[in-house]
């Protein structure tokens, strides 16, 4: 379990509080969470289906990890409610390209926090009678968990309920190109009136 105080490698960034997780310790857990994927696939054809904008760094490096035979496809969606708290009622602003009936679908998301989003996209896309609906998320934060019975298949880490951004989160559109999870500083985010939710933005 990672812990909210304390600092963790070296970092120079002004804004960064503390980092959260290392690159080595993304590409080990990454290359795990592939490894998994590839051995419960064994024999079938993957659609991974990544969530914009998120999950595409972590997208990117998890297929790169996976040894069974995939495509790709993205949505892009928008949750209705205030800028930094989800509603559960998801708007899709990009759908997916192809059809998913018969499809071993994966979903992959950058993030679970409250659970919302997930739960509204497995709702929909589990309509739409694919042979298997699974998730694999690079974090979740539990203690914001509003949606109690929500099964993430595969997970990466187990996080606090901090501010955290990097390696494809956001606050306000930046900070997704560092190639490591950080918290970021309380006075970078104050413009925000809500701590808490890492990939406000
Ligand atoms: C984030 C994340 C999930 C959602 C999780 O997306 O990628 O989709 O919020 O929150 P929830 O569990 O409380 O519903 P965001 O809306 O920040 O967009 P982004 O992926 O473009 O950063």
């Amino acid at each position: 379990m990672w812990s909210c105080g304390g600092v963790r490698g070296e970092t120079v960034e002004d804004f960064i509080e503390r980092v959260l997780i290392t690159e080595e310790e993304i590409r080990q857990r990454v290359r795990e969470l592939g490894e998994a994927i590839s051995r419960d696939y064994a024999g079938k054809e993957l659609r991974v289906v990544g969530v914009l904008r998120g999950a595409f760094i972590f997208m990117a490096d998890l297929v790169r990890n996976i040894r069974v035979p995939l495509s790709v496809d993205f949505m892009s969606i928008s949750s209705y409610g205030d800028e930094c708290e989800t509603s559960g009622v998801v708007r899709i602003l990009k759908d997916l390209d192809k059809p998913i009936t018969g499809r071993h679908v994966l979903i992959v998301e950058d993030i679970v926090d409250t659970g919302l989003t997930l739960r509204h996209l497995k709702e929909v896309l589990s309509t739409r009678g694919p042979a298997s609906l699974k998730v694999c998320a690079l974090l979740s934060k539990p203690e914001r968990r509003l949606v109690q019975d929500l099964t993430i298949d595969y997970l990466g880490f187990e996080i606090p309920n901090c501010f955290v951004v990097g390696y494809g989160l956001d606050y306000a559109e930046r900070y997704r190109n560092y190639p490591f999870i950080f918290v970021l500083k309380p006075d970078y985010y104050h413009d925000a009136q809500r701590e808490g939710k890492g990939q406000c933005g």
